[in-house]
């Protein structure tokens, strides 16, 4: 009997009932089931002094007599100063690593049902796959036309609304890759907006929660900001007051994730965000636990003046190593006018017998990136 017909049949019969023995695996996934397991070490713990996978030829006198010492030609505030610290090892002890490490992995296929921490993970179908993959989408030359595109450019504005609707909020970028970059992306805009009101230097400060994921950190982090950093009270959440005493004229805006990644929701979301906007900041809401929520609860009735969906969770983008993902990115109005974010979405204009789709943006990048939203609607 093969492995996918023992797992099939044992599911059948056990329904995938809890196995009551505290393991977090239902039982149908484990029984029956065997995979291998090296004791594979770390690949910085391999290796031998001097091993190498590659040996570039030495250069030829001809072309050191033309070109001279290769290494002088690499400008002196880019050369390193000393050497990476790099496992040293040779092509085969690489191939061996990396190959058991892939055999190691369950994958998300099989093991969809466990959770996956925060990273609210889901099914998504195989056709989305093959859309992703299509050369339709996949090649579309980044220069192309409006008019040679319009079936995309109708798909990317009507799902655009259909975020807008979601969020509550006025525009939409698809354009960053990922829900960090998002993030990286509302850091920036809100940056760009106290700039523009010529308080950029002086609001300084970011204020977000420890149970928010640590992108909400990171990424102002990396912008230069100072953090605030909240703790839950015996209720599971940070609560107004701890706000209030972090709040100053130095603030610049909350980034915050909600459910939390603990899970718990915290109801108490739009006194916080009044609270925020009263003190002159802006408000960001990290949506990548959206699917509790989502079309129960919107940001703008929260408070939130931007926020983000990550496609390749809440909807049906190709996710994993399959992806990339896609952090969609929705502002209102305000927010949007001195934004750093490349717009990457549709308008349309209408006249009585067509309807005509243009980019928001006369460039979009360096490559459409359909595979990271095209297929998003067709589940959420
Ligand atoms: C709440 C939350 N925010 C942001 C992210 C970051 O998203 P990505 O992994 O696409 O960068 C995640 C991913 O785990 C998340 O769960």
């Amino acid at each position: 009997m093969s492995g996918a017909e023992q797992v099939g049949g044992t599911a059948a019969g056990s329904g995938g009932a809890p196995s009551g023995d505290g393991h977090a695996a239902p039982r149908h996934l484990r029984q029956g089931f065997q995979a291998v397991r090296w004791q594979e070490p770390l690949i910085m713990e391999m290796g031998t002094e001097g091993e190498r996978g590659v040996l570039p030829p030495p250069l030829e006198p001809g072309i050191r007599a033309v070109v001279g010492d290769p290494a002088a030609l690499i400008p002196a505030g880019l050369a390193r100063p000393e050497l990476p610290n790099l496992p040293e090892l040779a092509q085969p002890q690489v191939l061996r690593h990396f190959m058991r490490l892939s055999q190691m992995t369950m994958g998300t296929d099989i093991t969809i049902d466990l959770g996956l921490g925060t990273c609210t993970m889901k099914y998504s179908p195989k056709v989305n796959e093959f859309l992703a993959r299509s050369p339709k989408m996949a090649d579309l030359h980044p220069w192309q036309p409006d008019e040679s595109v319009q079936g995309i450019l109708e798909i990317a504005y009507r799902f655009g609304r259909m975020c807008c609707e979601l969020s509550g909020l006025d525009a939409v970028s698809f354009q960053p890759s990922s829900g960090a970059q998002a993030i990286f992306a509302n850091a920036s805009i809100i940056r760009a907006y106290h700039e523009a009101n010529g308080q950029g230097d002086t609001r300084d400060e970011i204020i977000t929660t420890i149970f928010s994921h640590p992108a909400d950190s990171a990424t102002p982090a990396v912008l230069g900001y100072k953090l605030i950093v909240l703790y839950p009270d015996e209720k599971g959440y940070p609560n107004l007051e701890q706000l209030e005493a972090a709040l100053s004229e130095r603030t610049a805006g909350l980034l915050i994730t909600n459910p939390e990644d603990t899970g718990l929701y915290n109801p108490h979301i739009k006194e916080l965000t009044d609270a925020v906007h009263a003190a002159g900041g802006l408000c960001s809401y990290d949506q990548a636990n959206l699917n509790g929520i989502m079309g129960i609860a919107r940001a703008r009735e929260a408070g939130f003046d931007l926020c983000h969906f990550n496609l390749h969770k809440t909807f049906s983008s190709p996710h994993g190593s399959m992806g990339p993902g896609c952090g969609a990115v929705m502002v209102r109005q305000a927010c949007a006018v001195s934004c750093p974010v490349r717009w990457w979405s549709s308008t349309a204009s209408a006249t009585s017998s067509t309807t005509t789709y243009r980019r928001a943006s006369a460039r979009c990048g360096p490559s459409w990136g359909t595979r990271k939203w095209c297929c998003a609607p067709t589940l959420g």
